[in-house]
């Protein structure tokens, strides 16, 4: 009997946007729809893997009469931090497609902020959240342990200077994950569409073997031949 490809194996994939508290009414939040990272762990499932996702804020339902996939509701990044560090050890595969807010408010206001009589407006400061993609790969490297194959995300404008690509593969040797996907944003590319273009770019890393399958078989998840390839399709 054939097994379908990902039979036996555990993926996380994370999901959506996260928000971050202002006051009790407001938060800083982003346009991630959530579509793409629910696309990739329906297609886990399908392929017979045990899927965790870690869902943020999203457009659309989370997956959660599915089988093979339990769902974890989580807001803030520090949420989202603290989900990944407890599941990424047993998983095979962790998909980072949810957005994370690069900053958060540095104070959270316990009442509502209100408008002053002086007229004066408020001002916001803000503090590096952890950059949860970095540190889990900087774990494997540390311990041994972790997923065996980690995928980053990028959503790219490009610029006068630098084309998304580029950006691209600046950004998958800095976090040193194994695969990095590169969504091209901008003029109405991408977010909440459910049609997507994307570039898969590769690293070395992906063929140094860390952790072989629970019956002791190699991995089954492959890197595409080349170092970037282009997919079109649906989400
Ligand atoms: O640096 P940038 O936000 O473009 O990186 C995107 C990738 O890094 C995504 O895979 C995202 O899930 C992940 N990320 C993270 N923690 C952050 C910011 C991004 O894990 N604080």
């Amino acid at each position: 009997e054939v097994q379908p490809p990902l039979s036996g194996r555990t993926v996380v994939v994370t999901a959506g946007g996260t928000r971050e508290p202002l006051d009790p009414v407001r938060y800083l939040g982003n346009r991630s729809s959530g579509k793409q990272g629910i696309a990739l762990a329906e297609t886990a499932a399908a392929a017979g893997a045990q899927v965790h996702l870690i869902a943020g804020i999203m457009d659309v339902q989370a997956p959660e009469h599915i089988a093979n996939i339990t769902v974890e509701r989580i807001e803030t990044a520090a949420q989202l931090q603290a989900a990944v560090q407890r599941v990424a050890p047993q998983a095979d595969l962790l998909i980072m497609a949810a957005a994370v807010a690069d900053f958060r408010p540095t104070a959270y206001a316990a009442q509502k902020i209100k408008k002053t009589e002086d007229g004066e407006n408020p001002v916001i400061t803000l503090e590096r959240n952890p950059d949860i993609l970095a540190e889990t790969v900087q774990h494997r490297r540390a311990e041994g342990t972790g997923p065996r194959v980690i995928v980053g995300f990028a959503a790219e404008t490009g610029s006068a200077e630098a084309d998304p690509l580029e950006l691209a593969q600046a950004k998958l040797l800095r976090k040193g994950c194994d695969l990095l996907v590169l969504n091209q944003v901008g003029e109405a590319l991408v977010f909440g569409r459910d049609e997507t273009e994307i570039h898969i770019l590769t690293s070395p890393t992906l063929t140094a073997p860390t952790r072989s399958a629970p019956d002791g078989s190699a991995p089954t998840l492959s890197a595409a031949d080349s170092a970037v390839t282009t997919r079109r399709g649906t989400k």
